[in-house]
């Protein structure tokens, strides 16, 4: 099992870091009635990013409740030294880990690394970050992580030149290499995303920053027009 298996043509994934978590359990499993699949779940060290989310203890409680729904964790590693975290997330349950390559002396190294831990594998790299620097990277990887605000948190507005940044990384990049896109995802913005190549979308805000993340989630989704490769 890995990414083909997973993700249909285009794919909204809730990202849980904008969660209640006092109603995490109830809050996922709305959005897996909704017809989600692929949850995001954001790890950060305070390092990498200032920020401290959530890491392998979490993902170790929701799990097997994900996985007995049949949804899968898609885990966003925004942290130095990625590669160390890779056996905690694998045993904490996690699918894929998609690492920054701006915190990871070898991404090759990383990539084979994933493997051998039977993970689905991404590149992720920042806003400020050259495209082509990161396509190079791409090797081996499932899918490509396009930054559209800089990592940190949730609730951040999309920089328009994503857009552009997305279509040149899906130049790049092997027909069979994934283009995801994480930050600013609304229905405002999911369409120019989603016309630069992007299939795998990320949304944090605009799903669980409601009252019913569910109906949320069901309505951008309905929104999310075809892409380039369908
Ligand atoms: C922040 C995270 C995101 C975050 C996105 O750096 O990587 O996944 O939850 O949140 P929104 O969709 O609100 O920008
Ligand atoms: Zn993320």
């Amino acid at each position: 099992m890995g990414w083909s298996d997973w993700a249909r043509a285009a794919e909204i994934e809730p990202s849980i870091y904008a969660a209640d978590f006092s109603r995490l359990g109830e809050q996922l499993g709305a959005l897996v009635e909704a017809g989600a699949r692929v949850f995001h779940f954001d790890a950060g060290d305070g390092h990498f990013i200032p920020e401290i989310t959530i890491g392998p203890v979490v993902l170790t409680s929701i799990s097997p409740l994900v996985h007995a729904w049949g949804g899968v964790l898609d885990c966003h590693l925004m942290v130095e030294q990625p590669e160390r975290h890779f056996e905690a997330v694998a045993n904490a349950g996690g699918d894929s880990v998609t690492f920054h390559i701006e915190a990871c002396a070898n991404p090759g190294d990383a990539v084979a690394k994933a493997r051998s831990l039977g993970l689905g594998v991404g590149i992720a790299f920042s806003p400020d970050t050259p495209v082509e620097q990161a396509a190079a990277a791409a090797e081996g990887a499932d899918l490509v992580l396009c930054m559209s605000i800089h990592p940190g948190y949730s609730g951040q507005a999309f920089m328009p030149e994503a857009a552009s940044r997305i279509a040149q990384l899906r130049a790049l990049l092997p027909d069979v290499t994934r283009v995801q896109v994480d930050g600013g995802i609304n229905s405002d913005t999911v369409g120019s995303a989603r016309q630069a190549g992007a299939d795998l979308l990320v949304a944090g805000s605009a799903v669980f920053w409601h009252d019913d993340p569910a109906g949320a989630y069901t309505a951008l989704a309905g929104s999310v027009t075809e892409g380039p490769r369908g």
